[in-house]
């Protein structure tokens, strides 16, 4: 008689799940080698009340995000993020999920987005005409500031009136709270208990409300159109013909806000730092630019020319996957593979070891976007690259945020070469989203024929 199903091995015990876990948060990607050398693809552990399983096996990973059962939701840390993202599309579910999906993805295909690349580019101009020969700056934060004030301009159109930028950082302040509580030991105290962080959140939700439903009012009552996003989701309409609630726009447009910004920011800091160091991917990519635009900046309608600025996006996403882990929790007893899977079971998947597993990708951890030219890439399993993830949750954004990728590369390139300050390798952290832990410190060099403005 076959044995059924046990649950995945791994590590066992308080302390060797303590040391495992310690090690993982340190180095995922040795740990994660390590681990999966030791208990193979599927590893199962507990921690504290919490079962826990590491996917590291593609076929299984495109099981649970496909879902054809229904039976995954969100994870805990995912859902936490309701308690400021509401009912919003990354921590919505079910029904309500579905119906909102529709309604949100028209202006977000490739077809429609197109008319966000004029803002993409013109704000990056005037970022990249401020930068000065020789100076060093922290790229990184340069970075979050312009995709914030991209996602603010197409999101919020003009809007938001006099100071644009407050309700960007007031955002950015709440999300960099939580993740403080949920990376830290305070996640394992109730919500009652009043941390700092805890209380500016609240005070900062307040305030973004009052920002969100003011503009959400204001368009309401004059019934102005833009182009913008929020003007595209007051318009939608469902299958009846009904629209959102001025709560459930507020919950949407503030999810869009969080989950666009910061990733596509980690995602160019990250991009210009392996440029920096791999001057003769540079200078291909220069190349490019030179053939393909000239002495003009890129447009929507150049995207699909510029297949080396795209093949830079996509291997700095493989090697530097801003969402570095994916989670989703079984609502019944279930198997997964040859595995029993109980219910309340987290399962983590995580792009970083998959995207360097050797197995998949020869040449793991080198820089090589001409992988992603020259057809190889295609040969990695599926699965094994999912920087927006995958099945019907996949990022609503993908498209959106592969043409800023390149478009905003293109623009800053054109005009500068950026080199690190320092040869010490760049300290990651991994919080909800994998980032420099210490920014990231580069030398402009202007270029002798890019454009100065
Ligand atoms: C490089 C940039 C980005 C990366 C790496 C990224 C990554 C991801 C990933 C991995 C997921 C799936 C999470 C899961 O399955 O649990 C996701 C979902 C999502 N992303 Fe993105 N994203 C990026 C940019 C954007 C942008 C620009 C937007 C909005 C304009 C956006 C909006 C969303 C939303 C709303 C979801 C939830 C979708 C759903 O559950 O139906 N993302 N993203």
């Amino acid at each position: 008689m076959p044995l059924p199903p046990a649950y995945p091995p791994g590590p066992r015990g308080p302390v060797e799940v303590a040391t495992t876990f310690r090690r993982f948060m340190r180095d995922p990607e040795a740990q994660l080698r390590t681990a999966n050398e030791r208990w193979g693809d599927v590893l199962g552990f507990r921690l504290g009340g919490d079962r826990i399983v590491l996917l590291g096996d593609p076929a299984l990973v495109g099981e649970v995000l496909v879902d054809k059962e229904g039976v995954w939701i969100k994870d805990k840390v995912t859902r936490d993020l309701s308690a400021f993202l509401g009912q919003g599309l990354l921590t919505n579910e079910g029904a309500s999920w579905r119906r909102q999906r529709k309604l949100i993805a028209p202006p977000l295909t490739r077809k429609h987005i197109a008319s966000y690349a004029d803002a993409m580019v013109r704000r990056t101009a005037d970022y990249a005409a401020g930068l000065r020969e020789g100076e060093s700056r922290d790229v990184h934060s340069d970075m979050s500031a312009l995709t914030l004030e991209i996602v603010t301009e197409t999101l919020f159109g003009a809007s938001l009136g006099s100071d644009p930028s407050r309700v960007g950082h007031a955002i950015d302040g709440v999300m960099g709270d939580f993740q403080e509580l949920v990376q830290t030991w305070r996640r394992f105290f109730p919500s009652s208990v009043p941390f700092a962080a805890r209380r500016r959140t609240v005070a900062s939700g307040r305030e973004i409300d009052a920002v969100v439903f003011e503009v959400i009012h204001k368009r309401r009552g004059s019934g102005e159109r833009g182009d913008d996003l929020l003007s595209r989701l007051l318009e939608a309409r469902d299958d009846e013909g009904s629209g959102m609630t001025d709560a459930q726009l507020r919950d949407e447009a503030v999810t869009l806000f969080v989950a666009g910004h910061e990733t596509t920011a980690n995602a160019l800091s990250f991009a210009l730092m392996l440029l920096g160091d791999h001057p003769e991917v540079d200078a291909r990519l220069r190349d490019e630019l030179d053939r393909v635009l000239g002495e003009r900046d890129a447009t929507a309608d150049d995207v699909a020319s510029l297949k080396v600025t795209d093949a830079v996006a996509r291997e700095t996403m493989r090697l530097y996957p801003p969402a570095h882990l994916i989670g989703r929790e079984a609502t019944r007893d279930l198997t997964l593979g040859p595995y029993a899977i109980p219910k309340g079971t987290a399962v983590l998947m995580s792009p970083w070891a998959l995207h360097r597993d050797r197995r998949f990708w020869p040449d793991a951890l080198a820089f090589r976007p001409e992988r992603w030219l020259d057809g190889s890439a295609e040969r990695a399993p599926k699965n094994a690259y999912l920087p927006f993830g995958g099945g019907p949750r996949i990022c609503i954004g993908n498209h959106f945020a592969q043409m800023e990728l390149v478009l905003v590369l293109a623009t800053i390139l054109r005009r500068v070469r950026l080199e690190r300050s320092s040869a010490a390798p760049v300290r990651l952290q991994a919080a909800i989203t994998l980032r420099p832990a210490e920014g990231l410190r580069m030398r402009v060099t202007r270029r002798p024929h890019g454009s100065a403005g």
